[in-house]
């Protein structure tokens, strides 16, 4: 195997676990928040993409056992989360970001004729798109709820507006019959 594609494979170990890591604190910070069934599909996709993770590890270590390494280190990156959609938002980045390393790897491994690499690849890219297929599907579901939810909230704030003008009516009847 090339050493640049046996380094760019080393490269992507890194990067599905680093994927791993943000899945799993957008688990957490969604479970925390009462969304436990969406806590715990995260929860799964992290474990996915940590299995993403020894796939690559094992065709190195099958191919050429001195590169298997996953030598490097996962970012430190530590998340906090404004709201479900800003998890969306981020998880559909996620996704477009490995998607665009999956793409480079192939061109490499296409570059380099190295058959096996390109088929694995080719199957990465396939999950990858299903994976963004379903993110982009969930965020313009929450997309849609927010705008709805923005709506109503500007329609009961309009509401509020309009009740604020009986309660000094209120007041100066109570005055009048001495109660206030
Ligand atoms: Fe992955």
């Amino acid at each position: 195997m090339e050493q640049c594609i046996a380094s760019a494979l080393n490269k992507q170990i890194l990067a599905e676990l680093d994927a791993a890591s943000l899945y799993l604190q957008m688990s957490s910070w969604l479970e925390g928040n009462g969304l436990k069934d969406f806590g715990g599909r995260l929860r799964r996709q992290a474990h996915e993409e940590a299995g993403h993770a020894v796939i690559l590890f094992n065709f190195l270590k099958e191919r050429d056992a001195a590169t298997a390494t996953a030598s490097g280190s996962v970012r430190r990156r530590e998340h906090s989360f404004a709201s479900v959609k800003d998890v969306m938002d981020r998880l559909l980045a996620q996704g477009k970001h490995i998607s665009a390393n999956v793409a480079e790897l192939i061109r490499l491994a296409r570059g380099e004729r190295d058959a096996d690499a390109a088929v694995l690849l080719a199957w990465f890219s396939a999950v990858q798109l299903e994976e963004e297929e379903m993110v982009t599907n969930l965020l313009l579901r929450v997309s849609r709820w927010y705008r709805d939810a923005v709506g109503k909230l500007r329609d009961i704030d309009a509401e509020l507006a309009k009740r604020q003008g009986t309660i000094p009516a209120l007041l100066n009847s109570q005055k009048r019959h001495g109660v206030a």
